[in-house]
């Protein structure tokens, strides 16, 4: 977990590194840092919390060199402090390295260092790597061949640069940890993520594991892990890079709240051809054969995923959806007529990786469905599909959340009509609501009374979100972006479960949150009243033609109507800017809140 960016230039790359390491503070915000080398040995400032403590440290203009590496941390091994933050250097001085992931074997190595006579200033797995390559520059050894060695000598998951003094030039190597190589015109860059650089520049090369690759100013090359040379391609991202920017909105959630008519267009656009579905990747026969689909994700993704087995256990296909962290514990059966479905946003959260992994190892067929083109999981999988919601920043996934729905009904449609035969009428219908999607979802954000309803939230002990079928897993998506982002007590129940523990819960100061679809809607509108019974009071998400529900909530956040597959991912736009509003009210860290990070990288 953390961030690592890196550019080599031939005029001071230390304000491209500071906005670099803004750009990546998604991945972890705990402390910061930089080393840079100007020919006069290195540099290295870092210190506790965000990259704003750390520019403001660095006033004094004697900071500056045209090689540098930047890190944003999230702590692992060692608490956030100024010595655990990351550049971290060897006894001598002249070597410095930033490093996202996990060094299994670091004790081992550490222990062989420190009885070689190497000192260790933090608690972190980082630092023996540059104690390593400066002993074997002490022996003589040229500089790639020293950081060459040292990477054999890691056990782990990791995405790694060094800079060494008195060369320009940067080392870089991963397994396991994503690495994206940026070519600009006057300088090359290096980080964790395209956003990191987008402002600088649009081409990239999406670095293979144990891939060495070393970058100077004006060129870079790239050897696997025997020191052959390996062609990678270099891509132009067509994002814009004020994709990557705030813009005109407070925080960038908000920002990708709104930003969803636009992400969905995208998502489906060119997929949906009357009632076919159109997915380039994946023609018509693919998934023949296919006798069962497992899910496995984490957080929101896992929302997503539940969303999609409710669509494939109702059209007739054997589907579940696991926890990945569970899956990895506990692996549900599979062979090869099994397709495993990795949910991921950034297609780099260790647990689904490793339960990704699992499934591979026993014989299933992989897929990705992910936003990043490049990520370990796409990479990794047997398929790839992409949601196309374009970078989200923000903590909280909001906009990536209603694009893997839209592309699990795609897949859904595709899947279906592979493994069970010919679509239905409903088929169509569904199909046709999905263009209509991204028109909908407009019409919530246009219409949305959320930041009043947020406010009367504000003081109770704690806000349960229920719904049923596809609700549900917005019911728990619900709960979860208000606990994120609120630090308020929030939890999500199946409707039908209250009875069974949860109204224990009930009071005058537990606002419910209950969510409808236009199905099971009697048995809903029962709950919506054992709830009142105990005093607490009801807020309805549903369609707005749903006039019982209506009638009979306190407060009521209409969606438009839509078929009934559909409606709850329009009730998750509602639940967003509920979430959002009442942080925003309190005053949280909206973005970055406390203890979470946007991409998992550790398991
Ligand atoms: C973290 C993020 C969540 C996200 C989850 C899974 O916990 O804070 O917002 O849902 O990881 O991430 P993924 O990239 O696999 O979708």
């Amino acid at each position: 977990m953390c961030g690592i960016t890196a550019r080599v230039g031939t005029d001071d790359s230390l304000d491209a590194l500071l906005a670099s390491l803004k750009n990546l503070e998604y991945r972890g915000y705990d402390s910061a840092g930089i080393a840079v080398q100007n020919g006069t040995g290195i540099k290295v400032s870092k210190h506790e919390g965000e990259v704003a403590q750390l520019e403001s440290q660095l006033t004094s203009g004697d900071v500056f060199g045209e090689v540098g590496i930047g890190h944003t941390r999230w702590s692992t091994h060692g608490p956030p402090t100024n010595e655990n933050a990351h550049p971290h250097t060897g006894c001598q001085g002249r070597v410095a390295a930033v490093h996202n992931g996990i060094i299994d074997n670091y004790t081992t190595l550490r222990e062989g260092l420190q009885s070689r006579g190497h000192e260790f200033t933090s608690d972190t797995d980082t630092e023996v790597i540059p104690h390593l390559v400066e002993e074997r520059l002490a022996d003589g050894m040229a500089p790639e061949a020293a950081f060459r060695e040292t990477v054999a000598q890691l056990d782990g998951s990791y995405a790694i640069a060094i800079i060494i003094d008195d060369d320009p030039t940067v080392y870089a190597t991963r397994n396991g940890s994503p690495l994206v190589i940026g070519v600009g015109e006057t300088a090359n860059y290096l980080a964790s993520d395209v956003p990191a650089f987008l402002e600088f520049t649009d081409q990239v090369i999406y670095l293979e594991d144990d891939d060495i690759a070393v970058i100077t100013p004006d060129d870079y090359r790239i050897s696997d892990g025997n020191g052959s040379w390996v062609p990678r391609p270099v891509e132009t991202v067509d994002w814009d890079p004020e994709d990557a920017e705030k813009g005109k909105y407070d925080h960038y959630m908000l920002k990708e709240i709104h930003e969803q008519p636009t992400s969905l267009r995208q998502t489906l656009h060119g997929r949906i051809d009357g009632d076919d579905v159109i997915l380039e990747e994946f023609p018509p026969g693919t998934f023949e054969g296919i006798t069962r689909v497992q899910f496995v994700a984490c957080g929101t993704s896992y929302h997503a995923a539940m969303y999609g087995e409710g669509l494939l256990s109702e059209w007739g296909v054997d589907a579940n959806s696991f926890i990945a962290s569970e899956y990895a514990a506990y692996p549900a059966p599979v062979d090869e007529n099994t397709l495993v479905i990795g949910v991921t946003q950034s297609g780099e959260t260790a647990d689904t990786l490793e339960a990704l992994q699992r499934a591979r190892d026993r014989g299933a067929r992989t897929l990705a469905l992910t936003n990043v083109i490049g990520s370990t999981a796409a990479r990794t999988c047997d398929d790839a599909l992409f949601i196309r919601a374009g970078p989200e920043i923000g903590v909280a996934a909001t906009k990536t959340f209603s694009s893997q729905v839209a592309t699990l009904v795609l897949l859904g449609e595709r899947l279906v009509r592979d493994v069970t035969g010919e679509p239905t009428d409903e088929h169509s219908q569904r199909l046709a609501a999905l263009e209509s999607l991204p028109g909908d979802v407009e019409t919530v954000i246009e219409n949305s009374q959320a930041a009043a309803v947020s406010r009367r939230c504000l003081g109770d002990t704690g806000h349960f979100f229920v719904g049923r079928g596809s609700a549900y897993s917005v019911a728990l998506e619900g709960a979860l972006k208000f606990k994120e982002i609120t630090y308020e007590h929030a939890e999500g129940f199946a409707a039908g479960e209250l009875k069974h523990g949860p109204l224990a819960l009930v009071t005058p100061e537990t606002p419910i949150f209950a969510i409808g679809t236009g199905r099971h809607q009697n048995r809903l509108e029962s709950n919506v009243r054992e709830i009142q019974t105990r005093g607490a009071p009801v807020i309805a998400v549903a369609p707005r033609t749903d006039s019982e529900l209506a009638d009979t909530a306190d407060e009521f956040l209409p969606v438009p109507a839509t078929h009934s597959a559909l409606v709850a991912i329009l009730a998750n736009v509602q639940l967003q800017l509920v979430a959002y509003h009442a942080a925003n009210e309190m005053d949280r860290s909206i973005d970055k809140p406390r203890n979470l990070a946007k991409s998992v990288t550790v398991e």
